[in-house]
């Protein structure tokens, strides 16, 4: 065995996480053609099929609602939803699905804000991402406008955005003012890349990390999924106890 083999054995489980520790997944794209998630139920119903042998119970899809590019409405999911239950129904899957959504927070989403009909799951919490390239100007203003109305802010993937792997007290500040923090669990494995994995490692580290969703889209994800099972962080991250998935 050489050294280079001998560290990356040193990371890894000899047996995977059961993901049952985890329950329930609250961030996946699982209805079919309304964003960069799945195209079909067949391959919907695959992915789900197999969450459910990993060991979850409950699925929480989010699929995106983004400005110009995904004009998601509460009617178009909860149709989507609808018509995946009963497909799962259909092919004796035992699972529950649920529906919220990923909101991106772009100047579109004051409209939707001010609509007072936001997609929530459990106890109001709320599913947020950013842009991946620029830093939104009023993000705390933003987000302290969402917590007056009594939502709970769920930022996904903070591992995710390379504007602050230099600047952590971002990721400080938001956990201050009562930000939570979902973790793509695929980051621990690299399959956004060495530098989210990285950062993935230092948030769990710092004890930063509440949520663990899959971001599950098609069948790279699944595989990622499948393959970070065993990563020694996801195991380290469990043991806190610290994760909310199954409380929400
Ligand atoms: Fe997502």
């Amino acid at each position: 065995m050489s050294i280079f083999d001998k560290y990356f054995s040193s990371k890894k489980l000899s047996q995977p996480v059961n993901m049952a520790a985890i329950g329930i997944d609250m961030h996946s794209h699982l209805i079919p053609g309304i964003d960069d998630g799945v195209t079909s139920v067949n391959q919907s119903i695959s992915l789900i099929r197999k969450m459910c042998d990993m060991g979850y119970r409950k699925l929480i899809t989010t699929p995106h609602i983004q400005g110009e590019v995904y004009k998601n409405t509460p009617e178009i999911i909860l149709n989507g939803l609808d018509e995946m239950r009963q497909a799962i129904k259909k092919e004796g899957i035992n699972i529950q699905l649920e529906a919220a959504a990923e909101y991106l927070l772009d100047d579109k989403f004051i409209e939707k804000f001010e609509s007072k009909n936001l997609m929530t799951f459990g106890d109001k919490y709320l599913l947020v991402e950013l842009s991946y390239f620029s830093p939104h100007p009023n993000l705390f203003s933003f987000i302290f406008d969402l917590q007056i109305e009594g939502y709970k802010v769920i930022l996904a993937h903070p591992e995710r955005y390379s504007y602050w792997f230099n600047n952590f007290k971002k990721y400080e500040e938001l956990k201050d003012r009562g930000v939570f923090f979902q973790l793509n669990v695929i980051s621990l494995g690299g399959y956004y890349d060495i530098p989210p994995k990285k950062m993935a490692e230092k948030l769990v580290d710092a004890g930063m990390i509440d949520f663990l969703g899959t971001d599950m889209h098609n069948e790279n994800y699944m595989t990622g999924l499948q393959n970070v099972r065993t990563e020694k962080y996801l195991d380290k991250l469990l043991s806190t106890g610290k994760i909310m998935n199954d409380r929400i």
